[in-house]
């Protein structure tokens, strides 16, 4: 002990050590204060950065954040969240300020080095304070998360609201309409729902593969999508517009590379767009070299095109193959340019993609591109 007191003292005494404890707290307070101001900045931006932007494709976009709901359960996620923020933030003023105020109050003075502060051991109360609080906190934020949780799980779809089926797969989503018969990829087409006329929408969420895990924050919460599980959600958008979202569960190389669009439509728009996707797939006589070449390749072993031989389920749906915006579950927009880059070689658009290239040949690429073209 007494070697380690001359050690600190000798440091202490060193040329040019700096003696006052308070600079040290004024400039960690300094620190925390300007770390938290320049949260709040970044908060903030990203808060009005939630505000509709608008994309190359002319749809307007909502950055993914949770402070901006448009649906019901993430409205009750963002009310919880500010509930526990909230309580987080008085917890971090308390401790904080009792921190900051004990590094002013019982600094060293001059003069009174070598004076002891009063040794306190083993107080009940204190401890018995330090144990109980925090447990009711932790109650308290356990009963509030429950009651969400069951509150919206426990909304009973009713007899007539859009059921959705979604399939995770490696690294794209499967959308099914089974009650329209429609199949889709990567782009979820929702009806808005009026508060006042809610038409809610039931997702079913499954898995091809691996685990993922569905999450639109403007929507809803995040959930899984399991093999040999059935999971559900539900979301009712009060507004039209094109919210993004993004596989939330780490699932293989291209995870990053699964992203999700839902179109929420006014319901005119969007009993267009069923009508539109119910539609057969366009079969124009100017393309049939290319549809032949499709239909006599390996294409049709995992892709379907509706009313033809091509009736494979490994890969997206293509009967309405260019009325999606994007490529390839969201990293190209849908071009001519990058649909045919993207035949050519799947893995140069999306390294890992698990789309063989089909080594076609120049022309072949071509009619069969130029058929693609005509999937509206
Ligand atoms: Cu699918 Cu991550």
């Amino acid at each position: 002990m007494t070697d380690g007191g001359a050690t600190m003292r000798s440091i202490e005494n060193a040329p040019g050590h700096d003696r006052g404890y308070p600079q040290h707290a004024a400039a960690l307070a300094a620190a925390i204060l300007i770390g938290c101001v320049v949260m709040a900045n970044r908060c903030a931006s990203a808060y009005a950065a939630a505000t509709a932007f608008a994309l190359g494709d002319g749809a307007s976009v909502q950055t993914p954040n949770i402070f901006a709901p448009t649906s019901t359960p993430a409205f009750a996620i963002r009310e919880l969240s500010w509930f526990v923020l909230g309580i987080c933030a008085v917890i971090f003023l308390v401790v904080a300020g009792l921190l900051t105020y004990s590094v002013i109050r019982f600094r060293r003075r001059p003069g009174a080095e070598s004076r002891e502060p009063p040794q306190v051991y083993g107080s009940n109360q204190i401890e018995l304070a330090w144990t109980i609080v925090p447990v009711l906190i932790v109650v308290v934020l356990f009963l509030a998360t429950a009651r969400y949780i069951f509150g919206l799980e426990g909304f009973a779809p009713a007899p007539n609201a859009l059921q959705v089926t979604v399939v995770g797969s490696q690294w794209w989503w499967e959308i099914r309409y089974p009650d329209l018969g429609i199949v889709t990829a990567n782009e979820l087409h929702v009806p808005v729902s009026d508060p006042a006329d809610p038409t809610p929408t039931f997702l079913t969420l499954e898995s091809a593969d691996v685990i993922h895990s569905f999450w639109v924050p403007q929507l809803a919460g995040k959930l899984d999508l399991i093999p040999n599980k059935t999971n559900r959600l539900w979301i009712d958008p009060h507004t039209p517009g094109l919210y993004v979202g993004q596989c939330a569960e780490f699932c293989g190389v291209q995870h990053a590379g699964m992203l999700l669009r839902v179109f929420v439509h006014p319901k005119e728009e969007f009993a267009a767009w069923v009508a539109a996707q119910q539609a057969p797939a366009v079969d124009d006589p100017a393309v049939r070299a290319g549809r032949d070449l499709f239909q006599s390749t390996a294409c049709i072993n995992c892709h379907t095109v509706r009313g033809t031989p091509a009736n494979g389920i490994f890969g997206p749906d293509l009967t309405h193959l260019m009325s999606r915006s994007t490529l390839a579950a969201g990293v190209a927009s849908m071009t001519p340019e990058n649909l045919r880059a993207w035949v050519n070689d799947p893995a140069a658009l999306k390294p890992g993609a698990l789309m063989p290239a089909m080594q076609l040949a120049r022309p072949d690429l071509d009619q069969l591109v130029a058929y693609l073209l005509t999937l509206r």
